[in-house]
């Protein structure tokens, strides 16, 4: 059986789902809505599907199964409700959505209606990231002491200038840490666990006209006990690749994008040297470190796909929808402590 996939929204996002898409067994792009009659038109002659400008006309396509929400990150819950209660099963971009109120709101619809949510964190896919999450769930770290996340990115003014809605805490819901280190964050709690508190800072060092932080750094102390840093910024130029450190009482990995600087462990085996070799220079693009648009395909593909195979075979999808909520609630809790000055628990 082939899903039909069927897309919200037709900005730069939703260009890259239907690329990948196409390129998903089991699945095939059927149709996308737009709020414009000229751009779903568009949209659907680029990528060969049904345009639609009323959402329950899109949720009527007798081949729609599964619905692609890449909406304002803000504005992600309502077109998933409308889908949720056509009974289509839901993808979602990062992040989830801006408030835990407006996660729980898709989650809950989604479990009573009996349809499945995935939310996207492609980065999840790379080989580095799942060797990574093989090797800690091997426990081959040893005691988790200290994990970090630095994420020294790059975005212009004009960039912020550009979009009527990127920067604002409406639709974006924050800035440097719920746009982009949001990946990294998802990598780092999926890696160390659950995050505990946090203790943070945020400002805006380098632009404006934006509403939300362009830099933040907090200070985690994780379930296990062990400690951390998250860092992120859209401010530094000229932006470096993302960063993950993972380091234990009997190893330790420092991941850039999809490369390994360092994979070192007291106990070595034979497959580190041949890891070494293979992530030394796997990184392809540049991660979206100063280009938004420069993220590669390989990610969304892999993901679609196991979210296809995942309902073909009655398993729940990689990412569900409380697994896409964990970042946004560390996200929040770190955001509330810059606030208020405060410790945070994070709110699971
Ligand atoms: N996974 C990743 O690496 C990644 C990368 C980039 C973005 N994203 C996420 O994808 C989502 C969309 O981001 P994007 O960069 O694709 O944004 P974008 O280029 O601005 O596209 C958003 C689209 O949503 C539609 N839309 C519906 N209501 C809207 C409203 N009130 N205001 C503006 N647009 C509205 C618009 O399509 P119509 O006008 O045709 O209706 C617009 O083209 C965000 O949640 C973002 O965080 C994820």
């Amino acid at each position: 059986m082939s899903h039909g996939i069927g897309i919200v929204g037709t900005g730069g996002i939703a260009d890259k789902h239907a690329l990948a898409v196409g390129q998903v067994e089991g699945a095939e792009l059927v149709a996308v809505m737009s709020r414009s009659e000229e751009r779903a038109k568009a949209f659907a002659e680029r990528h060969g599907c049904r345009a639609y400008t009323s959402m329950s006309e899109f949720l009527d396509d007798p081949e729609l199964d599964i619905v692609s929400i890449c909406t304002p990150s803000g504005y992600h819950m309502e077109p998933a409700l409308e889908a949720i209660a056509a009974g289509k099963h839901l993808v979602v971009e990062k992040p989830l959505e801006i408030t835990l109120e407006r996660c729980d709101a898709i989650i809950e619809a989604a479990a009573q209606k009996g349809v499945k949510v995935m939310g996207i964190f492609q980065s999840r896919f790379y080989d580095a990231s799942r060797v990574l999450k093989e090797t800690v769930e091997k426990g081959r770290f040893g005691r988790l002491v200290l994990g970090d996340a630095y994420v020294k990115w790059y975005r212009s003014q004009e960039y912020y200038d550009r979009g009527e809605w990127k920067g604002t805490w409406r639709f974006d819901g924050g800035g440097a840490l719920m746009v982009q280190a949001i990946h990294a964050i998802d990598l780092l709690q999926w890696y160390m666990g659950r995050v505990d508190t946090v203790q943070a800072y945020a400002k805006i060092l380098g632009h404006e006209r934006i509403e939300v932080e362009d830099t933040a750094v907090a200070t985690l102390e994780f379930e296990n006990g062990a400690l951390g840093v998250i860092e992120g910024s859209t401010a530094v130029y000229p932006g470096f690749l993302k960063r993950i450190e993972i380091s234990g009482t009997e190893g330790s990995a420092i991941m850039e994008e999809e490369d390994f600087k360092a994979w070192t462990f007291a106990k070595e085996i034979p497959e580190d040297e041949e890891i070494r070799r293979r992530f030394s220079g796997a990184t392809r693009t540049q991660g979206g470190a100063a280009d938004p648009g420069a993220i590669s395909l390989e990610g969304h593909v892999r993901q679609f796909q196991a979210f296809v195979d995942a309902l073909r075979e009655g398993r729940e999808p990689p990412v569900d929808g409380y697994e896409a909520r964990k970042a946004v609630a560390i996200i929040l809790a770190i955001y509330e402590s810059a606030k208020t000055g405060r410790k945070v628990k994070v709110d699971y």
